[in-house]
């Protein structure tokens, strides 16, 4: 046994001692497959392992996530085969896991080495063991793991991940996720059935650790990351620091080829039912795999001849072009076929062109199909070249290139970065469509909608809040149990399944011992640090205002407006104090400090890390902006207001507070906000102030993590002092690499340096309406589609 161990002894150490026998199976013991059949559970509840039915006298054997009402499964045995009822598993007196079906027929479902087993064990980290009698762990659950990746299990090279079928089919699907040999963190599709890769097939994620990855960690903090040998991390995969008291974690490759990191509140958070608990997203591996998957062989996301788009859900939708319909009616994933003959190749009189037509789709193409190619031509002649050729399935028009494609038409996609258009070859008036195949057709009118309304989104900045409906939604699920008082008065309830402490002045003298550590000071607040008697959590930053909010009401109404925001990117409210005077912020503490100190401090930041931190930042503001249920402009984005947690994942601090001091941010005024050098122009003109404000803040704030120095210096060269117009210099020379000069990691990443630059530009356009929103950039960043070329930004000069 390598981690678990000590883990465990602070784990078991909080359970009474009469639950914990429930954790040690002993030899001979066994349970049978039926509906109300036995389960060994773990000492805490948390997991049990048994025969979970999945359809009517069909069981699988499994472990599962045994309080919460999904029973989320976790790991199976027997390659994800069903077994009937009353079949038996038995942890046999010889220490060996066996699983009979009624009919007496055996299998071994685990063997440990040796002849050592003492008794077998569900352990509470879902780890299912056969362990000797000084509780080494001869055979682990952990060491076999299928879908899904949990805290503390760790991965050694040549561990690996394999989808399951489909949603509640266990067998093996399509898609491996594996920390190879040679130090990389792939997924691939592989061969299905067969579940090897080869190199045909190109990983459509990858780390890019050659040589130096060497074990991947889930730690109870809730980050998965990456370490060399000598334990450095080379990279975090992903992280969600909900904390694990509070929060189940999984990490699982789903069906659908995406890696996924969940959470799900634990209950008893909270009595009121109205909240419905289920797992959240919190991160998704790759963002797109529509267009992720690129390999010239393989069915890819949807399977052959489909069509693969994101949904709102951010999760990947198969449908099938007009003419094809699912080869398998009930598995959208299965690939689509033609309704109708394909176009004969032998000349003769009846099949004529009129007999076979086009449908277009927009922002539509099957990349790796191409059979053909032609430039300088223009559409009709693609149309009809396509139509005349019995070879070609579909042609695919842009920029005055006509590409022809054959069946099988392979990893198809619906997305904005594809551009140009689909010419999608099917045959008129056959009435040989079965019923109920239209419905899957994608209507042409509907479709063009679509795509003009998600066009108009990413172009206009407009009803993107409709996309992001589905986040908030999940958010709001997450926000109860946060932070659970033990010594505390009554919490001041401001939202259902929220809780704000209130505190008394008294009681935050005494925290800060009496004001007694400085750690920060703005304009308007001195930030003091504390310790405060939390379940899990001591240290708080205490913001004493100073300028007092006269109306006690709109105190209340403004902290817990900001008390209802939670995103892991934005710093969390726990608590206040309103007395006479006295007006006080109590937030978690940060114990990395702020942006500031690590960017421009002694030592550079990994390049990795800024480009986190630049993701972390622009999704806290898109919350704040587009998903909060009051939008939240915060008018002073920099370094400083930018504060990292033990992952160094970035917190937004110091929002709401605009606000709270009684700005009028929706229109014109004459004070300004913001801090000098980082405030958009509209600041210094007669201009409304809106969301972009933060838009143009972010933009140089990317700049200085792309670059790592300020966005002004005095001791910069001539033309360099101001960090904006150099950038834009250098990226009118086409010379990026002066940006990132002696910086080794970023100038082996100059694609990404480049892109990040081109979005900053967009970013800090003098006229606000010409800079995206904060999900458009957080969409760019992210690579959901190719950034356009930046205008100069002052080259729209706004009249009023
Ligand atoms: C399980 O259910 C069956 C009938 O459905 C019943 O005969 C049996 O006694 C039950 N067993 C237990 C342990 O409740
Ligand atoms: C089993 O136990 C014996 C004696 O306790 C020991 O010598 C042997 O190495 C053990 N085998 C394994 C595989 O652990
Ligand atoms: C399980 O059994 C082993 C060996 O008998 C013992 O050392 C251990 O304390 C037991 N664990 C629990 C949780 O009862
Ligand atoms: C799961 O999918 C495989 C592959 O299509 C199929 O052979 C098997 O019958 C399915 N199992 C169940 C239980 O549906
Ligand atoms: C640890 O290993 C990594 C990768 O091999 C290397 O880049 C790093 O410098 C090493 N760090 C130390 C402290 O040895
Ligand atoms: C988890 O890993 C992160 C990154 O190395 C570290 O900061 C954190 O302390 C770890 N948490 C635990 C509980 O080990
Ligand atoms: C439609 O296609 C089927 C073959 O799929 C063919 O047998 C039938 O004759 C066609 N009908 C018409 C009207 O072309």
């Amino acid at each position: 046994m390598d981690l678990p161990l000590p883990f465990l002894l602070i784990f078991l150490g909080f359970l009474p001692s009469s639950a914990m026998s429930q954790g040690n199976i002993s030899l001979g013991s066994s349970i049978t497959a039926t509906s109300n059949g036995s389960v060994w559970e773990s000492a805490s509840g948390d997991f049990a392992f048994g025969f979970k039915e999945i359809t009517d006298g069909a069981f699988l054997l499994a472990v599962w996530f045994n309080k919460i009402p999904e029973k989320t499964i976790v790991w199976w045995a027997n390659g994800g085969n069903l077994v009937q009822r009353g079949s038996k598993i038995q942890v046999t007196r010889d220490g060996r896991l066996v699983l009979s079906d009624p009919d007496g027929q055996q299998f071994s479902i685990a063997v440990a080495a040796g002849n050592n087993v003492s008794y077998a064990a569900m352990l509470d980290t879902g780890n299912f063991v056969l362990a000797s009698e000084n509780t080494v762990n001869l055979w682990q659950s952990f060491d076999q793991p299928t879908d899904t990746f949990l805290p503390t299990q760790q991965f050694i090279k040549d561990s690996r991940l394999l989808a399951r079928f489909s949603v509640d089919n266990y067998t093996n699907g399509r898609f491996k996720f594996i920390l190879q040999e040679d130090g990389n963190l792939v997924i691939y599709t592989t061969e299905y059935p067969l579940d090897s890769v080869s190199s045909s097939k190109n990983a459509y994620w990858a780390s890019n650790t050659f040589g130096t990855g060497y074990q991947l960690m889930f730690n109870q903090s809730g980050i998965i990351y990456l370490i060399a040998q000598n334990k450095t991390i080379l990279q975090t995969i992903s992280s969600d620091t909900s904390s694990t008291a509070n929060f189940y974690h999984r990490a699982v490759l789903d069906f659908d080829g995406v890696f996924r990191h969940y959470v799900y509140p634990k209950a008893g958070g909270s009595s009121s039912g109205e909240w419905q608990e289920a797992w959240s997203v919190s991160a998704s591996i790759p963002s797109n795999i529509c267009t992720a998957i690129n390999a010239l062989v393989g069915s890819g996301a949807c399977g052959f001849n489909s069509l693969c788009q994101l949904g709102d859900d951010q999760r990947p939708k198969c449908q099938c072009p007009r003419g094809y319909s699912f080869l398998d009616p009930d598995n959208e994933m299965s690939g689509c076929i033609q309704d109708f003959e394909s176009q004969s190749c032998i000349k003769n009189s009846q099949d004529k062109d009129n007999l076979f037509d086009i449908y277009e789709m927009e922002n539509t193409d099957w990349p790796s199909s191409d059979y053909e190619k032609f430039v300088s031509v223009n559409e009709d002649w693609c149309r009809d070249s396509c139509l005349g050729d019995c070879f070609c399935a579909v042609a695919f028009f842009g920029d005055g290139n006509c590409w022809k494609k054959k069946l099988p038409l392979l990893n198809g996609r619906i997305d904005l970065s594809t551009g140009g258009k689909a010419l999608i070859k099917y045959r008129v008036n056959n009435d040989t469509v079965p019923p109920g195949v239209e419905n899957v057709i994608p209507n042409p009118k509907d479709s063009d909608d679509a795509t003009l309304l998600l066009a108009g989104a990413v172009l206009f900045g407009s009803s993107v809040l409709l996309i992001c409906l589905f986040l908030i939604y999940s958010y709001l699920k997450r926000t109860k149990s946060k932070v659970q008082p033990q010594s505390i008065q009554q919490p001041l309830a401001t939202a259902p399944g929220m809780n704000l402490l209130r505190f008394t002045y008294k009681e935050i003298e005494e925290a800060t011992n009496g004001f007694e550590e400085e750690i920060g000071m703005g304009a308007f607040a001195t930030v003091y640090k504390g310790s405060i008697q939390f379940e899990n959590r001591s240290l708080v930053a205490v913001k004493k205002l100073d300028k007092v909010v006269e109306a006690d009401k709109e105190f209340k109404n403004e902290v817990s407006a900001i008390g209802r925001t939670n995103h892991k990117n934005l710093l969390q409210l726990l608590g206040f104090c309103n007395e006479g005077p006295h007006q006080l912020l109590v937030y978690e503490f940060m114990c990395n400090g702020s942006l500031a100190d690590f960017l421009f401090g002694n030592s550079r930041p990994r390049w990795y890390q800024r480009m986190q931190i630049a993701f972390g930042t622009a999704r806290g503001l898109c919350y704040m902006h587009e998903e909060c249920s009051t939008q939240i402009i915060h008018c002073d984005i920099k370094p400083q207001n930018i504060l990292l947690d033990d992952s160094f994942t970035p917190k937004i601090g110091d929002f709401g507070l605009a606000k709270l001091l009684k700005t009028d941010q929706t229109r014109t005024i004459t004070n300004i906000r913001g801090t000098k050098g980082y405030v958009a122009p509209e600041w210094f003109k007669s201009m409304p102030i809106t969301v972009k404000v933060d838009v143009y803040s972010f933009g140089v704030l990317l700049l200085e993590l792309i670059c790592c120095r300020k966005n002004f210096e005095q001791e910069a060269e001539d033309g360099n002092m101001v960090l904006t117009d150099w950038a834009f210099d250098c990226y009118k020379a086409g010379n990026f690499k002066v940006l990132v000069e002696d910086d080794e990691e970023a100038r082996h990443d100059m694609v990404q340096v480049k892109r990040f630059v081109m979005i900053a530009i967009w970013c800090i356009q003098d006229d606000p309406s010409m800079r995206p929103t904060m999900k458009v950039v957080t969409q760019m960043l992210e690579g959901a589609f190719e950034v356009p070329t930046p205008p100069d930004p002052t080259s729209f000069i706004t009249v009023i």
